[in-house]
């Protein structure tokens, strides 16, 4: 029985299917770990660990290098709770035309005014008077499961959207919405959108991307929303583009000290997939993918290791994590077959620096073939799986 370790609390949604598994937050020496926004740099890794399963979609809070040369294979769970950060997004757009935030919060003071409210609120509300949104350009930077959602969504709502995305795959492109316009570089995005929302993960490429040059490029007065990651935007940047107008509002998930208190700056607290409906969504998806791997090998929503996934054939799989060098195959099936094995079954993927090999064998291998496999340079990591 494997030992999954809870690092956060998952919804309960999961315990199904982990119910022949050893799951709890008290694990020592897990097989593999589910985890939400623990911060896993410091976790000390032992032998066992096979792989760690994120239910949500940032992976910023788990050393994946490091992972990936080990063989531990880190899994997110991509679309499970875009619904929810979209319903989050389309409720920003709303907050960056209208000045619905500030306009609750003079309400408050009007308390105790007794029969004069209903006169001060129509004497007051000309100070919180906000643009639409209809007829705006939205520009949406990334578009994975969440960016099409927020794009397609803001599309229906009568906004004229931009979308930018250098690796757009097929199957992305094909689910949004044919009038949504896909811009080939990012600065095409900038100069035309009153509002721009940015769905890309936070990697060295694009912490920052929001700095004084990149704010300088964007229409005067736009709306800048990030639920992304807090890092994308240089804070000292923003503030400077808010105070000049240049941003006429930055709406954040990821609320940093410095802004907090800035006019037009409203932070939320990451609230983006805080719903039972992501959590359940993202909790099952993770645990089916990490249930999936430690039992067959397969690989799928990995953010490290390609997708490798093929119905179980013969009497044994043989699981290769190894560097993307030339001569690997050749080598693998030649100690395959030194141990007299029939391949009954083969799939290689890369993906970067390193690839993944299933191997189905007609009959279980001698535990000297693993040493074998596991002593060709480039191999990371074998297991076989009964
Ligand atoms: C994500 O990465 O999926 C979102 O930021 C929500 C979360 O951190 O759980």
């Amino acid at each position: 029985m494997a030992d999954i370790l809870k690092l956060n609390a998952i919804s309960p949604l999961a315990d199904g299917i982990f119910a022949n598994y050893n799951y709890s937050d008290k694990i020592e020496e897990p097989d593999g770990i589910m985890v939400r926004s623990a911060q896993m740099a410091d976790y000390p890794v032992g032998k066992k660990l096979l792989a760690v399963a994120r239910a949500g979609a940032g992976t910023n809070n788990i050393p994946v290098a490091a992972y990936t040369e080990k063989g531990i294979v880190v899994f997110n769970t991509p679309g499970a709770n875009a619904n929810a950060v979209k319903e989050l997004v389309i409720c920003e757009l709303f907050l960056g035309g209208r000045k619905i935030c500030e306009a609750v919060d003079w309400v408050k003071t009007l308390k105790g005014k007794g029969a004069e409210v209903g006169k001060l609120v129509e004497k007051g509300k000309g100070d919180f008077v906000g643009g639409e949104i209809t007829g705006k350009t939205l520009g949406v930077i990334g578009l994975g499961a969440i960016g099409i959602a927020v794009a397609n969504a803001a599309y229906a709502l009568g906004m004229n959207v931009v979308g930018c995305d250098p690796y757009l795959s097929t199957a992305n492109a094909l689910l949004l919405n044919p009038a949504v316009k896909v811009a080939p570089a990012l600065d095409d995005v900038y100069k035309a959108c009153d509002y721009i929302s940015v769905h890309v993960p936070l990697t060295p490429d694009t912490k920052g991307m929001f700095n004084g040059k990149t704010i300088a490029a964007l229409k005067d007065g736009a709306v800048l929303i990030n639920n992304s990651r807090g890092e994308l935007a240089d804070t000292q940047a923003v503030i400077s583009a808010l105070e000049s107008g240049k941003l006429s509002r930055y709406i954040t998930d990821f609320p940093a000290d410095e802004l907090i208190g800035v006019k037009n700056a409203i932070c939320v607290p990451h609230l983006g997939a805080s719903t039972p409906e992501a959590e359940d969504n993202c909790a099952v998806m993770a645990a089916k993918q990490l249930t999936d791997y430690i039992e067959n090998g397969n690989v799928t929503n990995s953010v490290n290791y390609p997708a490798v996934s093929a119905p179980r054939e013969g009497a044994a799989r043989i699981c290769i994590h190894h560097k993307n060098v030339a001569n690997m195959i050749a080598q693998l099936t030649a100690a395959v077959s030194s141990f007299g094995l029939n391949i009954e079954n083969m799939t290689d993927k890369s993906k970067g620096d390193y690839a993944y090999c299933l191997i189905d064998v007609n009959v279980a291998p001698a535990a000297e073939l693993k040493e074998k496999l596991a002593a060709i340079d480039g191999v990371v990591r074998v297991r076989v799986i009964i």
